[in-house]
């Protein structure tokens, strides 16, 4: 009776093995297929400066730089670079959890409410855009960068960070708000939703949170009817995820990923011609916290997160002048 019970138990296993293994296969391909087109991509934007004074990022020759930044990666699924392939998804899935939903059919669907077609890929010489990508640190009260954050072509804010009462340090515009259905909050009609997806489902909530709501968990209880306006919504890409993670941070272990801001500051620079950078790290102090809490609490800095590497790789933007890198107060 309990043999049979095993037997059953091995036979599904290896049944779902192979499903995974045969539509990763079919997916491989047409990835293959992407990458040669990607790997074009180069003689279409050749390294030229962008329209810029300051600073073109792309066109940065710092070989550092070089080495890590690839700028054929993607940052926006769409319609004609959503396949993954097998190493990458196996990553994805590890992250949070795993998921039996058919991605295919999971990326169909997002896309019949949401554009499909690529972001920003309008670099060139006549470009020059200036974004701000702006975290939710401590060290930002008292800064009165403001003013200076909202006069950038694009500001970047993070899950629930206000802007109200806090104008006069972090700003008042926000274009573009990165979360994840845990961290979700309406938006108003000029801000694109730029969804960080660490699992399947939560592509599938923002699909669902869009439409019908069907969606009220994901790891918790989330919103499930969001207020954003459906052209401006996009989702970051996966394989983007562990670009970032790997050869931006060399990651190996399997139990840390990214932490948000460091995915939205790579972002970032595959979107933007210059980037400026406000409100990441301690404050004056020392201490850790988020502007818009009154209590400073030290919060662990790391966790999940390789804290650590994100510091020095960003103090390393900053010392070779790849980025401003403001430090507040
Ligand atoms: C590149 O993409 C275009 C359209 O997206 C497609 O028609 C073409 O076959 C692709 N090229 C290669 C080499 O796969
Ligand atoms: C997954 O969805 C795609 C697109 O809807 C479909 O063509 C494919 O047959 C599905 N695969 C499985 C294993 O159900
Ligand atoms: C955008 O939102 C504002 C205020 O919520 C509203 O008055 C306006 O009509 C909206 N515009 C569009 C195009 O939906």
């Amino acid at each position: 009776m309990r043999l049979c019970k095993y037997l059953k138990v091995i036979f599904m296993v290896l049944l779902s093995a192979t499903i995974f293994t045969v539509t990763v296969h079919k997916v491989s391909y047409e990835h293959f297929k992407n990458l040669v087109n990607n790997s074009m991509v180069d003689h279409i934007f050749p390294k030229e400066p962008c329209a810029c004074v300051e600073r073109c990022l792309a066109a940065s020759d710092d070989e550092w730089f070089a080495k890590r930044f690839r700028k054929d990666v993607s940052p926006v699924l769409a319609l004609s670079n959503s396949i993954l392939p097998e190493h990458i998804f196996k990553w994805w899935q590890s992250l949070q959890s795993r998921s039996t939903a058919n991605y295919s059919q999971v990326i169909k669907e997002l896309f019949s409410v949401v554009p499909g077609e690529e972001w920003y890929r309008d670099a060139g010489p006549s470009r020059c855009r200036t974004c701000a990508v702006v975290g939710n640190s401590g060290n930002l009260l008292g800064s009165h960068y403001g003013p200076f954050i909202d006069n950038h072509d694009f500001v970047f804010r993070m899950n629930k960070a206000p802007v109200e009462g806090y104008e006069k340090d972090v700003g008042s515009r926000t274009t573009h708000r990165i979360m994840y259905p845990e961290s979700a909050s309406h938006l108003d009609n000029n801000t694109h939703l730029v969804l960080l997806p660490f699992k399947t489902l939560d592509i599938q909530w923002v699909t669902s949170a869009l439409t019908d709501g069907s969606i009220k968990r994901t790891r918790f209880k989330v919103i499930n009817q969001l207020q954003a306006t459906r052209d401006k919504v996009m989702v970051m890409h996966p394989a983007f995820m562990h670009y970032v993670h790997n050869t931006w941070l060399h990651i190996k272990s399997r139990r840390s990923y990214p932490s948000t801001g460091f995915l939205v500051l790579i972002f970032a620079m595959h979107v933007c011609d210059e980037v400026n950078v406000f409100g990441f790290g301690a404050n004056s102090k020392g201490t850790w916290h988020h502007y818009f809490e009154n209590t400073p609490k030290f919060f662990k800095r790391t966790g999940k997160h390789s804290g650590g590497i994100e510091r020095e790789t960003i103090l390393e933007l900053q010392k070779r002048k790849l980025i401003d890198l403001y430090t507040g107060w």
